[in-house]
C-alpha cells in the first residue's frame, strides 16, 4: 500500500531539502522541484539509496510562467501525489524604498502566485479524493508586518491568511491543510555573517523546525509556530481577532468618526 507522493518545492536546499529527507523516511516517494538541477540530483540519489523511496526531480523555476505551468499540469494530472509542501521562497529585500521593483515582482511571483496556482493544481482532485496535505510554507514575520521588511512580511500574511480560508474550505472534506510559521532557521536564506550577528537563542536548527512542523501537522494544527513555547497564546490572538467580527461590518460608522 503506497503512502502517497508528496511534490516538495524549494527542495533543493534548506527547509526543503529537510522535509524531503524527512518525508522520504516516512515512506513518502518524492517529486522535488527547484531550479538547480544538480542540487535536486544530489539530494535524490541519496535519499533513494538510503530509503527506498522513489524520488524524481523537475528543474523549474517557479516565478516564470511556462515553468509553474508545467508543474501545475503534473499536480492536476498525476493521482500519485497526494501531498504539496509549498516551500519555496525568497526574501532579501532590503528598504521599501530602496528596492529593485523587479525583484519585489519576482518575490511576489514566487512567494505568492505560484503558492496559490499550485494549491489550486491540486486541491480539486484532493477534494474529490476526501483526503491528502497541503503545507503552505509561511513565516512568523506574517505576524509582523511591522518588525521586518515591508513585502516579504506581507507574502508571507497572505500565504497565512490563504492557508486558513482553505482549511476551511478542504478541511471538512478531509484534506489536511497546514500554514508552518518558521522564526529565523539556519539556513542558506541567511549569510552566516547575518547569522552571526543574531543572538544565538533566536536561531533554530532547521532538522529541529522541520521536525517540530511535521508534529504539528500529525497534531492536525492548521497553524503551527515552531518556536512558539505555548500554544494557548496563539489561541488567545485567533480568539481576539474572533472577537472583531461580529463589528467589522455594520450600517453605519463608528461615533468617533462624526457621523
Ligand atoms: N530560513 C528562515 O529563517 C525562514 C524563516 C521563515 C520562513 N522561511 C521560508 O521557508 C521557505 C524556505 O526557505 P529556506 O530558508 O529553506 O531558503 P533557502 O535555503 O534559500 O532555500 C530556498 C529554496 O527555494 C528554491 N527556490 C528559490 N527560488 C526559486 C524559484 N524561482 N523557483 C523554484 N525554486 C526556487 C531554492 O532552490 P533553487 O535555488 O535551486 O531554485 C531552494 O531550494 C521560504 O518560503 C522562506 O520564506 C524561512
Amino acid at each position: 500500500m503506497t503512502k502517497g507522493t508528496f511534490l516538495i518545492t524549494g527542495a533543493s536546499d534548506g527547509i526543503g531539502a529537510v522535509y524531503a529527507d524527512r518525508l522520504a523516511r516516512r515512506g513518502h516517494d518524492l517529486i522535488l522541484v527547484a531550479r538547480r538541477a544538480d542540487k535536486l540530483e544530489a539530494l535524490a540519489t541519496t535519499l533513494a539509496a538510503e530509503t527506498g523511496v522513489r524520488v524524481e526531480t523537475l528543474s523549474a523555476d517557479l516565478a516564470k510562467a511556462e515553468d509553474l505551468a508545467r508543474i501545475e499540469r503534473r499536480l492536476r494530472e498525476d493521482a500519485a501525489i497526494t501531498g504539496l509542501v509549498n516551500n519555496a521562497g525568497i526574501a532579501g529585500e532590503t528598504t521599501f524604498v530602496g528596492s529593485d521593483p523587479a525583484y519585489l515582482t519576482g518575490m511576489i511571483d514566487l512567494n505568492v502566485l505560484a503558492v496559490t496556482r499550485l494549491a489550486a493544481a491540486i486541491a480539486p482532485r484532493l477534494a474529490d479524493l476526501g483526503s491528502g496535505t497541503i503545507i503552505n510554507m509561511t513565516s512568523v514575520t506574517a505576524l509582523m508586518p511591522d518588525g521586518f521588511t515591508a513585502v516579504y512580511p506581507a507574502t508571507k500574511a497572505y500565504v497565512l491568511a490563504f492557508t486558513e480560508a482553505l482549511n476551511v474550505e478542504l478541511g471538512e472534506k478531509g484534506v489536511r491543510v497546514q500554514a508552518v510559521l518558521p522564526g529565523i532557521t539556519r539556513t542558506p536564506i541567511w549569510t552566516e555573517e547575518q547569522l552571526a550577528g543574531l543572538p544565538a537563542e533566536m536561531v533554530m536548527d532547521v532538522y529541529d523546525m522541520v521536525d517540530a512542523a511535521l508534529t504539528g501537522l500529525d497534531l492536525g494544527e492548521t497553524i503551527t509556530i515552531p518556536a512558539l513555547p505555548d500554544n494557548a497564546d496563539l489561541d488567545a490572538y485567533l480568539d481576539a481577532r474572533r472577537a472583531l467580527r461580529p463589528n467589522l461590518s455594520r450600517n453605519r460608522p463608528a461615533d468617533r468618526y462624526g457621523a
